[in-house]
C-alpha cells in the first residue's frame, strides 16, 4: 500500500520489446554498477534495459538494439564458471561497449591477454592516454583520473585493436577496434568519481552506435499511452493511490490514455501526515480524475485501538484496507484491469522483464485477495524512479508530490511506538512532523533527505516549562540519506536547523516537552523504529 496493492496477475501484458525508440541493451554480469549503467545512457536521452548476460543471441538480434553494452562483474574470467563472453554477439555486427569484467571477457575471447595485477585498483585512479586516445578517447585530456574495481587486468589487446590508455596496475585500461565496432574500458563510465564518464558513454552512443536523443519524458508518456490504450481496449481500469509518487504517476498515465474510465481509489486510513491526504484528493480533482474518497480513519482508528504490537498494528492495517478497497471496487462495474505501480527496479530484483510480475510485497502492508482478478497494468515498468519524477513533473503532477520521500503505507501507526495508536497522540505527532517538514524544506535539504520524519514513543517524561512541570511526550527526529533503502545513514541535520526544530516542536505542541535526535544507521538500526 506505499506506493500499490497487489492482485493476482490474470494475465501479463507483452514485454516491453515493442519501443518505439531505439535501444541499447546492457548484458549484465552481475557487477554493483549495471543498473546505473542503464541509467547513465538514459540520461543520455537513449533508451537502456538490462538483460542478463546469457540472453540467447536470437532475443538480442530479434530486439534490434543499436548498441551493446557489456557490464562489470564480480568474477574473474578465469573462474570455473565465470560468464563468457558469448563470441556469437560479433555475428550481429552490433557497436559493443565492454566494461570492466565485459572489456576482459571480450578482450580474453578476441586471443588479448588478462591476467591478475600485482595489485588490484579499487576507488579513483590516475589514467593516462596512449597514441592520442583513439577514436573512444581522442581529445580527452592525456591525465585524468576514473574510478576502477578490479584485480585481474588487460595486458595485451587482441590482435587489430588499439590500446587507449593505461593506469598504474592496467596496462591496457582502454581499447578499441573501430572497423569491427568493439570498444572496451576497464574503469567505469557510470560512476560520477569518474569525470569524463558521461562524455564516454556520450561517444559510443552518439559517435558509434549513432543514437539520437530519442528518450524522455515526453517520448515516455507518448509510448506508455499508446500501449496503455492497446492493453485496455475499452475496458475499466481501477487504481489505489496512496499519495506516493508511483501510484501517482501511473494513475495520471492511464488517465491520458483511457480518460473517464479509470477509477482511482484513495482509502485515508487517517494515518497521514498533515494536510496529505487534502493535496492527493485536490490534486485529482484538478486534474479531472474520477475519484473515490473514503475518508475510513474511524474504522482504521476503532480497529486499532488497545493495539501496540507492531506486525498486529500492520495486519490490523492492511486487512482493513483490503476491505474497505474491495467494497469499494465492487461498486464499480466490469472493471477488469488493475493499475500497479511497479518500478525498474523491482522487475531487476525479481529477475528481470521475462519474470512475471512480482507484486511490491516487500513492505507491503497488504496485497489484494486472490480472488480479485484483475489484469495489471504497468506504466512504470521500465522506469527508475528518477524517471517517474520526470515523468510526474511533465504531467503536471504538483511539486510535493513529485519529490515526496518515501512513506510506508502503514502511516504514521509505525510511528507511534510503544503504545496504542490513537486520534489524540496521531495529532502530536502529525503537528511535530509538519514543523519537521517544513523547516527541512525552508532549509532546502528535503530532496537530499532519503525520508525525514518524527517518531513518538509513548512514554513520558519530565520537564519544566514557565512556572510549572510538566509530564509530557518526547519527540524523536529521525533523518536519514540513503539510495534504496536498504542502508541507511543519520543525516548530518545543521545544528541551527535541529535547534529551531526542536523549539519550534516543544513551544507549538503542548503535550511535547523533549526532542531527540535518533544518530543511529541501518544496520543495525532500521529507518522506521517499528
Ligand atoms: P526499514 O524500517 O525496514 O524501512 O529500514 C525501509 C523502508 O521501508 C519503509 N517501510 C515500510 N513501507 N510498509 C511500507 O509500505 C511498512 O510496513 C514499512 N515499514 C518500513 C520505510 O519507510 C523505509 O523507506
Amino acid at each position: 500500500m506505499t506506493e500499490q496493492s497487489a492482485a493476482v496477475v490474470r494475465e501479463q501484458p507483452p514485454a516491453d520489446d515493442a519501443r518505439a525508440v531505439e535501444e541499447v541493451l546492457v548484458l549484465d554480469f552481475g557487477g554493483q554498477y549495471s543498473q546505473l549503467i542503464a541509467r547513465r545512457i538514459r540520461e543520455c536521452g537513449v533508451f537502456a534495459e538490462l538483460l542478463p548476460a546469457n540472453t540467447s543471441v536470437e532475443k538480442i538480434r530479434e530486439r534490434a538494439p543499436k548498441g551493446l553494452v557489456l557490464s562489470g562483474g564480480p568474477a574473474s574470467v578465469y573462474e570455473e564458471g565465470a560468464p563468457a563472453f558469448p563470441t556469437q554477439l560479433l555475428d550481429l555486427e552490433i557497436p559493443m561497449l565492454g566494461i570492466c569484467y565485459g572489456m576482459q571477457a571480450m578482450v580474453l575471447a578476441l586471443g588479448g591477454k588478462v591476467e591478475s595485477a600485482e595489485t588490484g585498483e579499487f576507488g579513483r585512479t590516475d589514467l593516462v592516454l596512449r597514441d592520442g586516445g583513439g577514436r573512444l578517447l581522442g581529445g580527452l585530456p592525456e591525465e585524468q583520473s576514473c574510478w576502477m574495481s578490479h584485480r585481474d587486468a588487460v595486458f595485451e589487446a587482441p590482435e587489430g585493436f588499439t590500446a587507449l590508455a593505461s593506469s598504474p596496475s592496467s596496462p591496457v585500461a582502454a581499447c578499441e577496434l573501430p572497423d569491427r565496432g568493439l570498444y572496451g574500458i576497464q574503469f567505469h563510465p557510470e560512476v560520477v568519481h569518474t569525470p569524463y564518464g558521461t562524455e564516454i558513454l556520450t561517444r559510443f552512443l552518439r559517435d558509434v552506435a549513432g543514437c539520437v536523443e530519442q528518450w524522455s519524458p515526453q517520448s515516455v508518456i507518448a509510448e506508455q499511452v499508446a500501449k496503455i490504450q492497446a492493453q485496455v481496449g475499452e475496458g475499466k481500469v481501477i487504481c489505489g493511490l496512496s499519495g506516493g509518487v508511483d501510484s501517482s504517476v501511473a494513475a495520471l498515465l492511464v488517465h491520458k490514455a483511457v480518460g473517464d474510465r479509470l477509477t482511482c481509489v484513495f482509502v485515508d486510513h487517517g494515518l497521514m501526515r498533515m494536510n496529505e491526504a487534502e493535496q492527493v484528493v485536490e490534486a485529482f480533482s484538478q486534474f479531472g480524475i474520477p475519484l473515490v474518497h473514503v475518508d475510513a480513519e474511524e474504522r482504521f482508528l476503532t480497529r486499532l485501538a488497545g493495539v501496540d504490537d507492531p506486525e498486529t498494528k500492520r495486519k490490523i492495517i492492511g486487512t482493513e484496507f483490503i476491505r474497505v478497497f474491495e467494497q469499494e471496487a465492487a461498486k464499480l462495474q466490469d472493471v477488469s484491469y488493475l493499475v500497479q505501480g511497479t518500478l525498474y527496479s523491482d522487475v531487476i530484483e525479481s529477475g528481470g522483464s521475462d519474470h512475471a510480475a512480482t507484486i511490491k510485497s516487500h513492505h507491503n502492508v497488504g496485497g489484494l485477495p486472490e480472488d480479485l482478478e484483475f489484469e495489471l497494468v504497468e506504466p512504470l515498468r521500465m522506469l527508475f524512479k528518477d524517471e517517474v519524477r520526470a515523468v510526474g513533473a511533465e504531467l503536471g503532477l504538483p511539486e510535493r508530490m513529485v519529490w515526496r520521500q518515501p512513506f510506508p503505507g502503514p502511516g504514521l501507526a509505525i510511528r507511534i511506538v510503544g503504545g496504542e495508536v490513537n486520534k489524540e497522540r496521531l495529532d502530536i505527532l502529525r503537528a511535530a512532523d509538519a514543523i519537521l517538514q517544513e523547516e527541512i524544506r525552508a532549509a532546502e535539504l528535503y530532496r537530499q533527505l532519503w525520508q525525514s520524519f518524527c517518531v513518538l514513543p509513548v512514554v513520558r517524561s519530565v520537564g519544566v516549562q514557565g512556572d510549572g512541570r510538566t509530564y509530557a511526550y518526547p519527540i524523536v527526529i529521525r533523518a536519514v540519506t540513503s539510495d534504496d533503502a536498504m542502508t541507511a545513514d543519520w543525516a548530518r541535520l545543521p545544528y541551527d536547523l535541529l535547534e529551531r526544530v526542536s523549539n519550534r516542536i516543544i513551544n507549538e505542541i503542548r503535550d511535547v516537552n523533549r526532542v531527540a535526535l535518533d544518530i543511529s544507521s541501518k544496520p543495525p538500526a532500521t529507518i522506521e523504529w517499528e
